[in-house]
C-alpha cells in the first residue's frame, strides 16, 4: 500500500500535470518525492531510465511525462506525438514492473476516444470507433499505453492505472498561440486583444467555435492521482472530469467578459480546426470510487487570468 512514506517517482514534474501533482503531494505530507530534469534523464532512452531506477527503489511511479500539444502541433508533428508517447510510456511501464514498483499511474486523455459519441463516453467505450484523425498518433500511442497497463496488470497481477482526464487549465499551462490547448489560448489572444489601441478591438479565433469542451482545474486530477495511489482498483481505466461542459464560444465570451466586454470575437470557420465535436466524459466509475471534482469553474477560471496577465507583463 502506498502511503506519505512511499518513494514516489513523479516523471514530467516540471510540466502542468507534473508540477500540480507534486504541490498537492507534498501538501499532503508526502516526504520522498523523486524528480529528474529531462536534461539529466531523457525518459525514451531505455538503457538511462533502468539505470536510474535501480539507484531510487522507487515504490510507485506517476507518468506526467509525454509529448502533449494543442490541435496544430498535432497536425504539424504527429511522428514526435506517436513516438516520443510510445518510447516514454513502454520504458517506464517495463522498467516500473522489472524493479517491482507497487503503483503505477498514467494519463490518458478524453480526445483519445472514439470521434463520434453524442452521449457522456464511458471507459468501455475505448477503441469502439474511428480516431479523430488530427491526434491520431497521439491517441494510438496513448491507447497502446493503456493496453499495456491492462496487460500488465491481467498477467503479472500488477496495480497499474491510467486516468483518463478532460480538457485541462491552470498554473504553469503552455500559452503559445501555435501549440497551446484551447483555454489557455483564449485566455491570451483575448488578453491581447483588450490591450490593442483604438476602439475596434476584435481577436480572431480558430475553428467555428461550435465544438463542446469539459474542462477540468490541473489540480483537481492531482487530487485525483493522490486518491487513485492509495487506492486499489478493480479497473484500470477511470475518467476524470468536472461536468462542465460548453461550446468554444460560450468559454470565449466567458473570458472576453472577464478580460473586456467591448472586444469582439471572430471566429475563421475552418472546420479543420475544429478538433473533435465533442468530448465530454461519463463520470460514474469515478463517483463509484468515491471522487467527485470540487472545482469552482469561475474562480478557477479568475485565477487564471490573473496568473496569465501577472506572467505577460
Ligand atoms: N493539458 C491537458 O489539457 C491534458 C488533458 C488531458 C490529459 N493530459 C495528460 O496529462 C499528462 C501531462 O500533460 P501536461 O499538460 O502536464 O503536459 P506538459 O505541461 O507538456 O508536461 C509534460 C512534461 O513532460 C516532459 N517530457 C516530455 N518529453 C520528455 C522526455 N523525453 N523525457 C523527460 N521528460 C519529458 C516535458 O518536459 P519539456 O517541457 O522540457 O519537454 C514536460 O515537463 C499527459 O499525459 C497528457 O496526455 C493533459
Amino acid at each position: 500500500m502506498i502511503n506519505n512514506q512511499s518513494k514516489i517517482f513523479v516523471a514530467g514534474h516540471k510540466g502542468m500535470l507534473g508540477s500540480s501533482i507534486i504541490r498537492i503531494l507534498k501538501k499532503k505530507g508526502y516526504k520522498k518525492l523523486i524528480t529528474i530534469d529531462k536534461k539529466k534523464l531523457d525518459l525514451r532512452n531505455q538503457t538511462s531510465v533502468k539505470k536510474f531506477f535501480k539507484s531510487k527503489k522507487i515504490d510507485a511511479v506517476i507518468i506526467a511525462a509525454a509529448k502533449v500539444g494543442g490541435i496544430k502541433a498535432n497536425i504539424k508533428y504527429p511522428a514526435n506525438f506517436i513516438s516520443d508517447n510510445l518510447q516514454i510510456q513502454t520504458n517506464l511501464i517495463t522498467t516500473s514492473y522489472s524493479c517491482k514498483v507497487k503503483k503505477l499511474i498514467l494519463f490518458g486523455s478524453s480526445c483519445i476516444y472514439p470521434k463520434h459519441y453524442n452521449r457522456p463516453i464511458k471507459e468501455n467505450q475505448i477503441m469502439t470507433g474511428v480516431l479523430e484523425e488530427t491526434n491520431e498518433s497521439y491517441a494510438i500511442a496513448k491507447i497502446t499505453g493503456i493496453k499495456m497497463i491492462e496487460a500488465f496488470n491481467k498477467q503479472y497481477n500488477t496495480d497499474y492505472i491510467c486516468l483518463m482526464p478532460c480538457n485541462l487549465f491552470g498554473p504553469n499551462d503552455n500559452y503559445d498561440t501555435q501549440n497551446s490547448h484551447f483555454l489557455p489560448a483564449l485566455v491570451k489572444k483575448i488578453y491581447l486583444a483588450s490591450k490593442k489601441k483604438g476602439k475596434k478591438k476584435i481577436v480572431k479565433l480558430w475553428g467555428t467555435g461550435k465544438p463542446l469542451r469539459e474542462v477540468l482545474h490541473v489540480d483537481e486530477v492531482a487530487n485525483a492521482c493522490e486518491f487513485f495511489l492509495r487506492k486499489k482498483t478493480k479497473k484500470s481505466l477511470i475518467n476524470i472530469g468536472s461536468s462542465i461542459e460548453m461550446s468554444i464560444k460560450n468559454y470565449a465570451d466567458l473570458v472576453k467578459k472577464k478580460i473586456d466586454p467591448e472586444i469582439l470575437i471572430k471566429f475563421n470557420n475552418d472546420k479543420k480546426l475544429d478538433g473533435v465535436m465533442r468530448k465530454k466524459l461519463n463520470l460514474d466509475l469515478a463517483n463509484s470510487y468515491k471522487w467527485k471534482s470540487k472545482m469552482n469553474f469561475s474562480k478557477a477560471l479568475d485565477e487564471i487570468i490573473m496568473d496569465f496577465k501577472n506572467s505577460y507583463r
